[in-house]
C-alpha cells in the first residue's frame, strides 16, 4: 500500500525519490507525489496514476537536498492530485507525507480544526493542519508534532517538512512500517529498505511511538515524551539483483520461475548437521507446548495455511484451525486451553493479521510468525518467527511465497512429528528435493501453459477450478491468482459443491479446470468434470503422473501426495500469468491491488 522515501544531505534529492518511489511501486498505488525542500522554499508535484507521469510533471530545474515522496493507495477520497500526498498546512510551512488510517480524524476536525479550510478529503491533511494550529500558537514545530501524534488515533508513518527548519525531516511511526537508512552522504526514511537499497544497506529499525529527528548527518531518535533511545544500524539483507527484472518481462514470471531455487534454500536452511529437517527450538518447545494451532492469514497466505493444517494434522498429529484475518475479531472461536497462534504473512505488514495478533496477545497467549520480511511488524510483535527466505516478492500476485509457506509448514509438521517420535514412512528431505525438480520441469513447459491459456482464457467472462481433498485448496488459491491478474471471474471449489448450486452457471463453453492429484478422490473429481461437460463446459483436466490416463494432455510430474499442492499450483500461476498477459493486463500491479495491505 502507501508507501514513504524521505532524504536529507547533499546530492538532489529529485531523483532519489522518484527512484525510490518506483521501487516502491510493487506494493500497490494510485497517485504519487514529492516535496522539494531548499533553504527558501518548499516545491510540491503530484499526479494521479503512475510514477512515471509524476516524473514527467517535475521541473527539470526543481531543486533540493532534502524532500520526501509518497505513492497512495485511496482509502479516504477518491484518487486525484488533490488527495494525493504530499499535504500541505494552510500557510504551507509544513509539508507532510502519511501512510496508515487516521480513525479520529472527524473529531479532530471537529474539536481544533473548524476554521480550517480543508484542501483534500484525506484524514492525512488533518494531521499537517493540526501541526500547524498547534505551531500557530507558539508551541515549536517539534513540540506541536509531538503534541498532534499523541492526539491521533489508528495508524501512521509521518515525514513532515518545517520551512522555517529546512536542515532536517521530523519522522514518526505508529503501526504502520518506516525505517531510516544511513548514507555516506546524507540519511534517508523509507517504508521498505528496497526503496534506497541504492543508496545504502545499513538501516536503523523504529519502534511504534517514536519520533526521529533526521538530518544530513544525524538520526536522534526519541519516545513521543522526549526520552532519547539510542539504537544500533544493521545491515539489509537484500540483494539489489533480488529487486531487478533481469531479462525477464514481468517479476511475476521470474518469481515463478525462483520456486526450485526457493525450495533448495528452505531445505538448506531448515536442516540440522544429521541431515534432518528441524526448526527452531524456541518455535519447538511453542508447538509442543499448544494443544491446538490457530492459523491466521489473509488471501493467498490463507489458502497456505489451508494447506498447512493438513500437514500438521496428519503428520504431526496436530489440531489445527486456519482462520481469514479480517473475520477472526468478529467470529472468534472457541480457543482451547493453550493455543498457539500461527501468523503467516509474506509482508509481516498485514494490517487485518496484526490486528489479530495485538488481541491475542492481550489475552496471554503464544504467537508465530511466518513470514517473509524480517524485522517486518508481525516478525517483531510475535513470540517466535520462522523465516520462508524466498527473496523478495515483487509481484503483487504471490506466487514464491505461496509454495515456500507451504514447504515450511510441512517443515514445521515434520519437525513436530520427529519430536515425537515419530516414524515417517517418506523421507521428507527426499521428497522436498524431488519437488524442486518437479517444479523445474514445469517452469520449463511454459509454452503449454501459455496455449492453455489462449485456449481456454483468452475471450471468457469467468472460470472455475474444482478439486478435492487437498486439491480443493490448490484450485482455490489458482481461482485468486487467475481473478487478481486478468480480471476473469474465476471461483476455486470443493467439486463435490457443484451440484449443490454452482453447476446453474455452466454454460456452453465456460472453462472448468479439474485437479486431480488424490487417489482417493480421483474417480469422483473426474465424475465431476463429466458433469459439466455434459452440460457444455470446456474442460481441462490437470492430473499427477500417477492418476494419469491416456487421454489427459496436462500430466504433472510425480511427488509424494503429501507434496502435491507444491507442483499442481505451478501450472496454474502460469495459466494466469499468460492470461493476463494475453489480455492486455498490467501483470505486476494488477488494479486496485496493493502487495502489502497496511489497513484493515
Ligand atoms: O503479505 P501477506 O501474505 O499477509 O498478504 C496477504 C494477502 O494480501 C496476499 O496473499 C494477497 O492475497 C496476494 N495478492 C495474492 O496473490
Amino acid at each position: 500500500m502507501c508507501g514513504i522515501v524521505g532524504y536529507i544531505g547533499t546530492e538532489q534529492a529529485k531523483d532519489i525519490l522518484l527512484n525510490g518511489l518506483e521501487r516502491l511501486e510493487y506494493r500497490g498505488y494510485d497517485s504519487a507525489g514529492i516535496a522539494l525542500m531548499n533553504a527558501t522554499n518548499v516545491e510540491v508535484y503530484k499526479e494521479k496514476g503512475r510514477i512515471a507521469k509524476l516524473r514527467g510533471a517535475v521541473a527539470e530545474e526543481a531543486e533540493g537536498t532534502t524532500g520526501i515522496g509518497h505513492t497512495r493507495w485511496a482509502t479516504h477520497g477518491v484518487p486525484s492530485q488533490e488527495n494525493a500526498h504530499p499535504h500541505q498546512s494552510t500557510s504551507g510551512r509544513f509539508t507532510l507525507v502519511h501512510n496508515g488510517v487516521i480513525e479520529n480524524d472527524q473529531e479532530l476536525k471537529e474539536a481544533y480544526l473548524l476554521d480550517v479550510g480543508m484542501k483534500s478529503e484525506t484524514d492525512t491533511e488533518v494531521i499537517v493542519q493540526l501541526i500547524e494550529q498547534f505551531a500557530s500558537e507558539g508551541l515549536s514545530a517539534e513540540t506541536a508534532f509531538r503534541k498532534t501524534l499523541g492526539l491521533l488515533q489508528g495508524s501512521y508513518a509521518i515525514g513532515l517538512l518545517d520551512k522555517e527548519a529546512p536542515e532536517r525531516i521530523l519522522v514518526a511511526k505508529q503501526k504502520s512500517p518506516l525505517l531510516i537508512g544511513l548514507s555516506s552522504h546524507g540519511n534517508v526514511v523509507a517504508s521498505d529498505a528496497m526503496a534506497t537499497l541504492a543508496l545504502t544497506d545499513q538501516y536503523v529499525e523504529m519502534m511504534d511511538g517514536e519520533v526521529v529527528i533526521l538530518t544530513k548527518g544525524e538520526v536522534n531518535i526519541s519516545a513521543l515524551d522526549g526520552t532519547p533511545v539510542s539504537r544500533a544500524p544493521y545491515t539489509a539483507e537484500l540483494d539489489a539483483t533480488d529487486i531487478e527484472k533481469g531479462t525477464y518481462p514481468h517479476f511475476m514470471l521470474k518469481e515463478i520461475d525462483e520456486q526450485p531455487l526457493v525450495m533448495r534454500r528452505i531445505i538448506q536452511h531448515y536442516q540440522d548437521d544429521a541431515g534432518r529437517l528441524k526448526v527452531d527450538e524456541g518455535v519447538r518447545q511453542a508447538v509442543k507446548l499448544a494443544d491446538r494451532l490457530y492459523i491466521v492469514a489473509c488471501g493467498t497466505s490463507w489458502h497456505a495455511g489451508l494447506v498447512g493444517k493438513q500437514f500438521l494434522e496428519n503428520i504431526a498429529g496436530v489440531p489445527t484451525e486456519v482462520h481469514i484475518a479480517s473475520e477472526f475479531s468478529y467470529n472468534r472461536p472457541l480457543l482451547s486451553e493453550r493455543p498457539l497462534f500461527v501468523f503467516i504473512s509474506q509482508s509481516g505488514e498485514t494490517a487485518d493479521c496484526r490486528s489479530v495478533l495485538v488481541d491475542v496477545k492481550q489475552l496471554g497467549h503464544s504467537t508465530l510468525t511466518i513470514t517473509n520480511s524480517p524485522g517486518s511488524t508481525l516478525s517483531r510483535e510475535a513470540d517466535h518467527t520462522l523465516l520462508l527466505h524466498a527473496g523478495p516478492e515483487i509481484a503483487v500476485a504471490s506466487t514464491k511465497a505461496y509454495t515456500a509457506q507451504i514447504a515450511l509448514l510441512s517443515i514445521l509438521a515434520v519437525d513436530v512429528a520427529q519430536g515425537k517420535g515419530a516414524t515417517l514412512d517418506f523421507d521428507p528431505l527426499k521428497e522436498l528435493a524431488i519437488v524442486a525438480n518437479a517444479m523445474e520441469v514445469l517452469c520449463d513447459e511454459k509454452d503449454d501453459y501459455e496455449q492453455m491459456a489462449r485456449d481456454y482464457l483468452s475471450d471468457t467472462r469467468n472460470a472455475f477450478f474444482i478439486g478435492r481433498a487437498v486439491d480443493y485448496y490448490v484450485v482455490m488459491e489458482a481461482a485468486l491468482k487467475l481473478k487478481e491478474i486478468s480480471y476473469i471471474q474465476a471461483e476455486g471449489f470443493a467439486a463435490g459443491e457443484l451440484k449443490h448450486g454452482t453447476i446453474a452457471l455452466i454454460e456452453d463453453g465456460t472453462p472448468v479446470f479439474g485437479l486431480i492429484s488424490q487417489p482417493h478422490v480421483a474417480g469422483h473429481l473426474r465424475g465431476n468434470l463429466q458433469e459439466v461437460a455434459a452440460r457444455g463446459a470446456h474442460t481441462c483436466t490437470i492430473v499427477t503422473h500417477d492418476l494419469a490416463t491416456t487421454n489427459d494432455a496436462h500430466v504433472l510430474p510425480e511427488v509424494h501426495p503429501h507434496y502435491s499442492p507444491l507442483a499442481s499450483v505451478v501450472p496454474f500461476q502460469l495459466l494466469a500469468y499468460y492470461a493476463a498477459l494475453h489480455r492486455g493486463c498490467d501483470v505486476d500491479k494488477p488494479r486496485n491491488l496493493a502487495k502489502s495491505v497496511t489497513v484493515e
